[in-house]
């Protein structure tokens, strides 16, 4: 297939296969038989047995997939993408024995990123953000969340926001913006935890939300972050403003962030290492999404594994995301994610596929638009030229070559 920059991908794709579970024929396909995809106008008209192809379609631009696996767009659904500088000195001295906590509480960690944010520009945020992103758009993702949270001040946080929008707008992707002032206590409230909240709740928050840059609110409830207390002071604030909300809960310790969480109906609870049977049950009752994040648990060296089974057994879907962010996860490969899902927590490859597909979707509320293959949706998707499906789990540090058509756009 010759790819010209940014073609659109109206017209009959055919000679595929399509992910089973992902996608959503017109009718049934056989086993082994080839698809066929309809784009119109940007738009995913029609999907199903090649053979089925209606004649009214026929006259449209063909393109030959030549038998690769479709997939929908990739959803990365845990970033802290956008930030100044980077933290490869922590790593050394967590490799010489230092603790993720210790390492946070000397002054280093998110507050040591929240120092290189506040002095960078939104144009430096950008540039350095942008070839991030794109790493990440090169292996299929068509949806992402960034998350703000190492501004911690008004004008900071809407720097942050503002360029994952404009990220957005510029680079032709979905982007959802997570609003997580309460990632840590900026150094300037030391010992006035409660001073900070009341802040973000009365000034920082409906500031934001009346600019629209805030998709979701999100709070770090940890014992080296905030309290309970405090994460529902903020969760009260999002839900007066009608927004949704999402916790990094249980990645340290089990403080019952999925119990209050799902009281707020969150879309999910990320990182869960550490999560009790009670907290299963209400994210279960609630339909909150379990976001596993592989890459922390990889670079904090963590040795306990989420309820991997528990959450299974409870019917809990599972998203899988890269978490990227400059201290516990710089990692940039979504696919690797979904390897590390499946041998770290023992995922199967269906379940990684759809932790990074339609679960990821679901993790943004985009579940009626994204991470499925159906007709009717904008034209997000992927082909995969690979023997079998399983081979996107499967490779390490090496990724298929894939052809993305993302909001209608052949990139
Ligand atoms: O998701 N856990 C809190 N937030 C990030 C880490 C942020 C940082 O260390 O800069 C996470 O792992
Ligand atoms: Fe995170």
């Amino acid at each position: 297939m010759t790819q010209p920059p940014s073609a659109s991908a109206d017209g009959v794709w055919r000679h595929l296969r399509l992910a089973p579970g992902l996608a959503q024929p017109t009718q049934p396909v056989a086993d082994g038989a080839p698809a066929a995809m309809v784009v119109q106008q940007g738009v995913l008209r029609w999907l199903g047995p090649q053979q089925a192809l209606p004649a009214a379609f026929a006259a449209l631009p063909q393109h030959d997939a030549c038998g690769a696996w479709a997939t929908p767009g990739l959803i990365d659904c845990h970033t802290h993408l956008v930030y100044g500088g980077q933290r490869a000195h922590e790593f050394a001295l967590r490799l010489a024995g230092a603790s993720y906590e210790e390492v946070a509480r000397a002054g280093g960690g998110i507050v040591s990123s929240v120092r290189a944010t506040r002095a960078a520009s939104e144009d430096a945020l950008y540039a350095s953000a942008l070839p991030r992103l794109q790493a990440l758009m090169a292996e299929g993702v068509c949806a992402i969340e960034i998350k703000s949270g190492y501004g911690l001040a008004l004008e900071h946080e809407r720097k942050q926001l503002r360029v994952a929008r404009r990220l957005g707008r510029e680079q032709g992707i979905t982007v959802r913006t997570t609003f997580l002032g309460a990632h840590a206590l900026p150094p300037e409230y030391t010992g006035r935890s409660q001073d900070y909240i009341d802040h973000l709740c009365q000034q920082m928050l409906p500031a934001l939300h009346d600019e629209g840059l805030v998709d979701a609110v999100d709070v770090f409830c940890e014992r080296i972050a905030f309290s309970l207390a405090e994460t529902e002071q903020v969760f009260a604030t999002a839900q007066r403003l009608g927004l949704p909300v999402k916790l990094h809960a249980g990645q340290l310790s089990d403080m019952g962030g999925a119990q209050l969480a799902a009281r707020y109906q969150a879309l999910s609870c990320d990182h869960i290492e550490h999560l009790s049977p009670a907290g299963i049950a209400a994210m279960q009752a609630a339909g909150t999404v379990a976001v596993l994040l592989p890459g922390a648990y990889y670079t904090l060296r963590d040795t306990h594994l989420p309820p991997i089974e528990q959450l299974r057994a409870a019917g809990v879907p599972m998203a899988v995301s890269t978490d990227h962010n400059p201290g516990t996860s710089p990692a940039l490969s979504l696919l690797l994610m979904a390897n590390m899902a499946c041998t770290l927590f023992r995922l199967t490859v269906p379940e990684a596929l759809a932790g990074i597909t339609q679960h990821a979707a679901r993790a943004l509320g985009l579940q009626d638009t994204h991470g499925l293959l159906a007709a009717g949706r904008s034209a997000d998707f992927v082909l995969w030229p690979v023997e079998e499906l399983a081979e996107l789990s499967y490779w390490l540090g090496q990724r298929p070559a894939c052809t993305v058509v993302r909001q209608g756009r052949w990139v």
